[in-house]
């Protein structure tokens, strides 16, 4: 195995290679990820042709292609073969983009804008909507399955539990279950924190641990690449936050000021904006000191808490 770094017997060892600059990184990780789903996703055909056509509309619609990113580097940390980590990319991206579609119908947030273009049910309908979800989430699995994935049976089946565990009533929907009750509740710090893991830190979890999981490289490895998951995904929801309050809806690509209207608990709405903004900083600064055992080969994951502290979209 290796493609870009040397594989080594101390996994938490130093790597070889510069460390790509965050923004190519980035683009590169979306740009494998449009190709290997344009190849994955069902081309529209037959009386069903629209749950296709649904699913292709959500899917490239744009996005930053976070979760993807998050792969690849941690898969670059464990020097796993490529096509192994661009598989899982995509199967985290469809089953993300699942979970956007059914968070914006009318029986949860609502809206009618999403990466810049109307939601998926108001671009098609509201069954359309739930259908393609349901196929984007279930392909998702598909795709971890499959032999192409990685060439051992046991690391495909955790792959496939671990994504279950991070997605289900335990991770993602407890998540959204938890934000959906809010606006009825009292939350203090720790529930919204606790609804945040679970909402968004649970599929960045398992984005960061599936790169340890393809390498094979064992049990301390995922534990430094879940922590620092944790505080990427609180920064990030926090941000997210703090745009839904601060930023707008040419930037973002979705409305904004729903959270205050739909009363739903965030730390900004508890704590204001600036000590919001600090617990962010502070998870930031933690995060990047997580990878510190891997050196250079980590340097685009390090570079990721600071993109996500200034982003505007
Ligand atoms: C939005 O996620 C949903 C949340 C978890 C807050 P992203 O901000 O990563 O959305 P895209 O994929 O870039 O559109
Ligand atoms: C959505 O959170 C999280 C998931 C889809 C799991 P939000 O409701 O805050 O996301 P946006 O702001 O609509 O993107
Ligand atoms: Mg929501
Ligand atoms: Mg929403
Ligand atoms: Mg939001």
């Amino acid at each position: 195995m290796g493609t870009t770094a040397e594989r080594t017997g101390d996994k938490a060892g130093p790597r070889t290679a510069t460390p790509p600059d965050f923004r190519t990184a980035l683009d590169d990780a979306a740009a494998a990820v449009a190709a290997a789903l344009e190849r994955l996703l069902p081309a529209p055909d037959g009386l069903h042709a629209r749950v296709h056509e649904a699913m292709r509309y959500a899917v490239f619609a744009g996005g930053k292609r976070l979760r993807p990113f998050l792969v690849l580097q941690s898969a670059r940390l464990f020097a796993v073969e490529r096509e192994h980590a661009v598989r899982v990319a995509a199967a985290i991206e469809a089953l993300h983009t699942y979970s956007l579609v059914h968070d914006d119908l009318p029986c949860m947030d609502d809206d009618d804008l999403r990466r810049g273009r109307p939601t998926t049910h108001k671009a098609f309908d509201e069954a359309t909507a739930v259908l393609a979800g349901d196929a984007l989430l279930t392909m998702a699995f598909e795709i971890l399955a499959d032999d192409a994935t990685h060439t051992s049976a046991a690391v495909r089946c955790r792959l496939v539990r671990e994504l279950a565990l991070a997605a289900g009533s335990n991770g993602m929907v407890g998540g959204q279950m938890i934000d959906m009750l809010a606006p009825d509740k009292t939350f203090g710090a720790d529930d919204v924190i606790l609804l945040q893991r679970l909402k968004t830190g649970a599929l960045f979890e398992f984005c960061c641990v599936a790169g340890a999981i393809l390498g094979e490289a064992g049990a301390a490895d995922e534990a430094r690449l879940r922590d620092y998951a944790r505080d990427i995904g609180l920064t990030f929801q926090i941000t997210d936050d703090l745009l839904d309050v601060l930023g707008s809806t040419e930037k973002t690509g979705k409305a904004v000021g729903k959270d205050k209207d739909q009363g739903k608990a965030t730390l900004v709405s508890l704590w204001g904006i600036d000590a919001a903004r600090d617990k962010a900083q502070t998870l930031a600064r933690h995060a990047v000191e997580t990878l510190a055992p891997y050196g250079t080969t980590a340097a685009a994951l390090q570079a990721l808490p600071g993109f996500l502290l200034d982003r505007d979209s």
